[in-house]
């Protein structure tokens, strides 16, 4: 089953949307600087999905709870109970595939923190006959998975971390789908942003947030500029979910408001500075008595538990940890398939490389396995047809090649290739293609440079064609026309 949910625009009016399924299996991050439309964009992406999956909020403002009303998502005043409470009800919550929204609003931060690490524990540690599919949106998520120490207590800090770490790396073979905004991805811990596959960037002022987010979309940080210009409401996505190159989406309207809006200028009060002076100062009146303590805790009564996922979602399969010959098969797979998408030819590393990082994450492997360089010797290896890991021989002519410079190494491999199988030397064409380039004149300067490196002796017999041979492999290709 696909669901579809629709995001907003791209820039020529076209809707964008999200793959649910595909979201549920590789998470989401939301960066943007305050006001540039995160809660906004998280609230359109549960009303877009409200009753196809379960849908679990942590909200430390408060603002989601105005969705109870029009899509029954229970609400829970996090500051009504106590955290065991609050662990109990994390489990009825996936017994019972509740959609809810846990608000902290009112708790200092240690408090927050506390609560919200009981409730992903008791989400996280429910029993394998309730791991149903379910979004479990944290907005500002920084709070509870900060990247340094604070003001709260270590133990504090480490169990509320904890518990977000285990819902980005662990949660997803519990059917837990972490959906996760923050402000300013350099005060995100690390390893909690670095799970999810699926990125929607915002306004961001500081250059180490934009560097941060550069990095995690693959882009150069030249380009990465384009975030410091976001209009509020305009995010760039990026991710198996949504596209696998960066688009740009004007995020769509909501159907429900957030409890709590911008602050709006009103007109100041018009009473003269006697008048209000009389009014602050007045003495209390005497039948003043100070507000009755909130009520017990009350039980969730389970039965107003909703079943909010009607059609569910399948399922997820289990995450199997990634054994390092299957992670190097795979890999070798995808390397491939960019080879031999013709797209591809004339893009550049860094693009390529982007492009590389989402389709390791739809093969399942979340972590970049190589760097840009590493990638780039790869790729070229698999464009001179070297798929896999180099056997001996060709470990050789890797090592040979090492004095070449990344982008060199492609062109060096497709000649060593025809050299070592006896083949026909490759033409300038067949050679440009694997350098990236089509103009022959590089070509012929890069020839000159690989011989000046004593790497290529090139011989023209008589005939016009061209040989050659890699002295320090000992391999020669067979001669043929050079153009
Ligand atoms: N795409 C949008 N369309 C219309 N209004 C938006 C959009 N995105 C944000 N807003 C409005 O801008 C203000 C700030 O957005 P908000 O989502 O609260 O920002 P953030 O969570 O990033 O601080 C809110 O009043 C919100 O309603
Ligand atoms: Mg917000």
């Amino acid at each position: 089953m696909t669901v579809r949910v629709e995001m907003g625009k791209d820039s020529g009016g076209a809707p964008v949307s999200m793959d649910l399924e595909e979201l549920l299996a590789t998470r989401l991050l939301v960066q943007g600087n305050s006001g540039s439309g995160k809660s906004h964009l998280l609230r359109r992406l549960l009303e877009q999905c409200a009753g196809q999956v379960q849908q679990v909020v942590i909200d430390p403002e408060g603002d989601f709870v105005t969705l109870s009303d029009r899509y029954g998502h229970i609400a829970i005043e996090a500051s009504e109970h106590s955290e065991r409470d609050v662990a109990r009800f994390a489990a009825r919550i996936r017994e019972h595939r509740a959609s809810v929204v846990l608000s902290l609003e009112g708790l200092e931060a240690e408090g927050q923190m506390k609560c919200a690490a009981a409730f992903l524990n008791g989400l996280f540690d429910a029993p394998r006959e309730h791991w149903y599919p379910a979004l479990v949106v944290v907005d500002e998520a920084q709070l509870f998975a900060p990247a340094g120490g604070g003001e709260v207590a270590e133990e504090v800090r480490r169990a509320s971390l904890s518990a977000m770490t285990n819902l980005m790396c662990r949660g997803r073979k519990r059917g837990l789908a972490g959906v996760i905004a923050t402000q300013r991805l350099a005060k995100l811990a690390k390893n909690v942003a670095a799970e999810a596959s699926n990125f929607l960037m915002g306004r961001t002022f500081l250059d180490i947030d934009m560097a941060r987010a550069a990095d995690l979309l693959g882009m150069e940080r030249r380009q990465a500029e384009a975030i410091r210009d976001l209009q509020r409401g305009h995010f760039l996505a990026l991710g198996p979910a949504v596209a696998r190159r960066p688009v740009a989406i004007e995020i769509g309207a909501v159907e429900t408001s957030a409890r709590s809006s911008s602050p709006k200028l009103t007109p100041l009060p018009q009473a003269v500075a006697e008048d209000m002076k009389g009014l602050l100062l007045a003495p209390a009146e005497p039948e003043w008595t100070p507000p009755a303590p909130s009520p017990a805790p009350t039980q969730m009564p389970s039965e107003r538990l909703i079943e909010a996922l009607a059609r569910s979602t399948p399922a997820p399969v289990d995450e199997v940890a990634v054994d390092p010959d299957e992670a190097a098969g795979r890999i070798a797979e995808v390397l491939r398939d960019i080879v031999e998408d013709p797209d591809s030819t004339y893009r550049s590393p860094s693009v390529l490389y982007q492009d590389f990082l989402v389709r390791c994450r739809m093969v399942g492997l979340a972590r970049p396995p190589l760097d840009l360089s590493g990638f780039v010797r790869r790729l070229s290896a698999a464009r001179a047809g070297i798929h896999g890991d180099p056997d001996a021989d060709w470990a050789q002519a890797l090592d040979a090649a090492r004095a070449l410079p990344d982008d060199m190494l492609g062109p060096f491999l497709l000649v060593a290739r025809a050299a070592r199988e006896g083949l026909p030397c490759p033409s300038d064409t067949e050679l440009a293609a694997t350098y990236g380039t089509s103009s022959l004149g590089r070509v012929r300067r890069l020839l000159t440079y690989i011989e000046s490196r004593e790497l290529f002796v090139t011989r023209v017999d008589l005939a016009g064609k061209r040989s050659i041979t890699i002295p320090r492999l000992g391999w020669t290709t067979q001669p043929s026309e050079a153009g």
